[in-house]
């Protein structure tokens, strides 16, 4: 199977952990995309969905599913998401697609983070896929230095703006051994909105397609 038969594989296999009547959280990407494609034959069973992007959320509305402010949804059911490295302790990058912190805030209110991946993304240290990290841009020079003097190497994507109005710096060149603890320094530097490990809020079940098929970790 090529990436793309992988990533495929393991949207349709996602449509398994979503139930009549739920209103689920849906992420942002390809893998995502063949999800959101999956759930056409169930969409008039489930009761709506949060999005984490413009992007998915035109691709619910195709689809006639109804799509909630989260502000008005206590809780989701499930949230499903790809990413862009994952960890044997199930913590990952994410970000590649810009929409980050969407993705952190809907997956924050989920009972359980369905991750979807091909067999590429997983890795036993994280930190070879540029950390993403959305910042205020009036703060985008002195964030860069502050993370240039904790070890990082920040490039500005150029071109994007996030659908929060924000810009992204991708942080190469840092081998991430204590994921938690620099999510949480990161955090502190004044002017970052969001950066892309999810090490405090994980995921639960991972989803991986390999040549074999689709595996449950
Ligand atoms: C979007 O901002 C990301 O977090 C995506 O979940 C991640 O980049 C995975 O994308 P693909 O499914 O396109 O590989």
């Amino acid at each position: 199977m090529d990436q793309n038969q992988k990533k495929k594989a393991v949207g349709e296999a996602a449509v398994k952990f979503v139930k009549p009547g739920d209103i689920i959280g849906v992420g942002t990407g390809s893998t995502v995309n063949y999800f959101i494609d999956a759930l056409a034959p169930i969409a008039h069973e489930i009761k709506g969905a949060v999005s984490s992007s413009e992007a998915s959320t035109e691709k619910l509305k195709a689809l006639g599913i109804e799509v909630y402010s989260l502000n008005d949804v206590d809780s989701l059911d499930v949230y499903v998401d790809g990413a862009d490295e994952i960890n044997a302790d199930k913590a990952m990058i994410k970000g590649g697609g810009a929409a980050l912190t969407r993705e952190k805030i809907v997956s924050a209110v989920a009972k359980k983070f369905v991750c979807i991946i091909d067999d590429s993304k997983m890795v036993d240290t994280l930190g070879e896929f540029p950390l993403p990290v959305e910042v205020i841009p009036m703060a985008r020079s002195y964030v860069a230095r502050e993370i240039v003097s904790l070890g990082g190497d920040p490039v500005y994507r150029q071109g994007v703006v996030t659908d929060n109005g924000n810009v992204i710096l991708d942080v190469h060149n840092l081998r991430i051994d204590a994921p938690m603890h620099l999510e949480t320094q990161l955090n502190q530097i004044v002017g970052v909105v969001t950066n892309g490990l999810f090490a405090h809020r994980g995921a639960d079940i991972v989803l991986v397609a390999d040549n074999n098929g689709v595996k449950e970790i």
